[in-house]
């Protein structure tokens, strides 16, 4: 039976480096409650000039070198992000422009933060359809760019940040395995960004009232998000007889540590066992699944035949999973 495997993965994270120190400089926090309520230290921010685009161009660079693949061997691509170039053209066309991608066809996903896994969810079932061969996903945030940088309780949490894989068929016993996604609109509000759409298109009014700018709910966000990573997780390993004991590795979006680690404790799966790079780069949204695959891929810490599962929560509130043999 024809599965889809990840062949390849690359990522790409701004050279300038914010830490909470300089936050404390800028809004009333400290780097004792920054540490001790998320486990960030310090997030990567693009230049003024950075868009999405710019920063996905050089993750698909470095995936595609990566794979030894032309940009003509792609057929597809999927950009995941909520910080995209600009409302329209998709950040995908524009992606597909810089990397001269003449025979593929490009557009993005919105779901926040489990946009890469709705991307590589419609990229699974495009292979095992045989309606594409090789397609190319990205996740890319310039999220630096809608943070209220005043508002203490959202502009510790996120940076920027972009990571790439290329899937293809293949016939081997490897490749994803099962992959669910879910989205329960009711909650949309608990984490948004109210202005720059239909609903309150930009004016002078709308930007004095900081509309553009993320919004969110942190609390309630942290309970369902808590709930919802446990259940995802037992459902995608029951329904494939296996045991959390079984998973190589572990590889959650990178929202809050408090959040990795109580889905992991209450699963019994260690720590070793689990990447966390949220310390380095802060909560990347789309990006942080991708850009986590890429260090543990390059690092060594995965073998093939490893079983490995990546999970995400976020707005929408939107939520999905990937259980991959390597
Ligand atoms: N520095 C100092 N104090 C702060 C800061 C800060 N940066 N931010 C908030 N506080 C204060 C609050 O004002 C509050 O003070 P009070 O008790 O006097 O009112 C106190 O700290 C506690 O605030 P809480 O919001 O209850 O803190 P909590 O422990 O919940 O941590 C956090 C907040 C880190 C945002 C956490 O709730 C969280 O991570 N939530 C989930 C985020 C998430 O998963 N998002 C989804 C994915 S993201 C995406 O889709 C883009």
């Amino acid at each position: 039976m024809i599965k889809s495997r990840i062949i390849s993965t690359g990522s790409y994270l701004p050279e300038r480096v914010l830490t909470n120190f300089e936050l404390e400089k800028m809004v009333d926090t400290s780097d004792e409650w920054i540490t001790e309520r998320t486990g960030i230290t310090e997030r990567r921010i693009a230049t003024e000039n950075q868009a999405a685009s710019d920063l996905a161009y050089e993750a698909s660079k470095v995936t595609l070198k990566r794979a030894a693949l032309g940009i003509e061997d792609i057929d597809l691509i999927i950009v995941a992000t909520v910080t995209g170039d600009m409302p329209f053209p998709s950040t995908g066309c524009i992606l597909q422009d810089k990397l001269g991608a003449k025979y593929a066809t490009a557009f993005d996903i919105n779901a926040a933060c489990s946009g890469f896994l709705y991307g590589l969810y419609i990229a699974d079932g495009l292979i095992r359809s045989g309606m594409h061969k090789r397609i190319l996903i990205v996740g890319t945030e310039v999220l630096s760019k809608i943070t209220d940088w005043k508002d203490r309780t959202t502009c510790v949490l996120f940076g920027d940040g972009a990571g790439a894989v290329i899937v293809e068929p293949t016939e081997e016993d490897r490749g994803i395995i099962s992959m669910y996604i879910n989205s329960d609109g009711s909650m949309w509000d608990l984490l948004h960004m109210p202005g720059g759409g239909s609903r309150n298109p930009a004016s002078r009014d709308s930007v004095d009232k900081r509309l553009h700018y993320v919004k969110m709910k942190g609390n309630e966000l942290f309970k369902v998000a808590v709930r919802t990573l446990e259940d995802l997780v037992v459902k995608i390993l029951n329904e494939n007889n296996l045991k959390p004991s079984q998973l190589s590795l572990l590889i959650p979006h990178q929202a809050n540590l408090r959040i990795i680690q109580a889905t992991a404790d209450r699963l019994g799966i260690p720590m070793n066992k689990v990447i966390v790079n949220l310390d380095r780069y802060g909560n990347t949204s789309a990006a942080s699944i991708p850009i986590a695959l890429d260090e543990a891929a390059r690092t060594g810490r995965i073998r093939d035949g490893d079983y490995i599962l990546l999970e995400a929560f976020g707005g929408g509130l939107t939520w999905a999973s990937a259980l991959i043999k390597w």
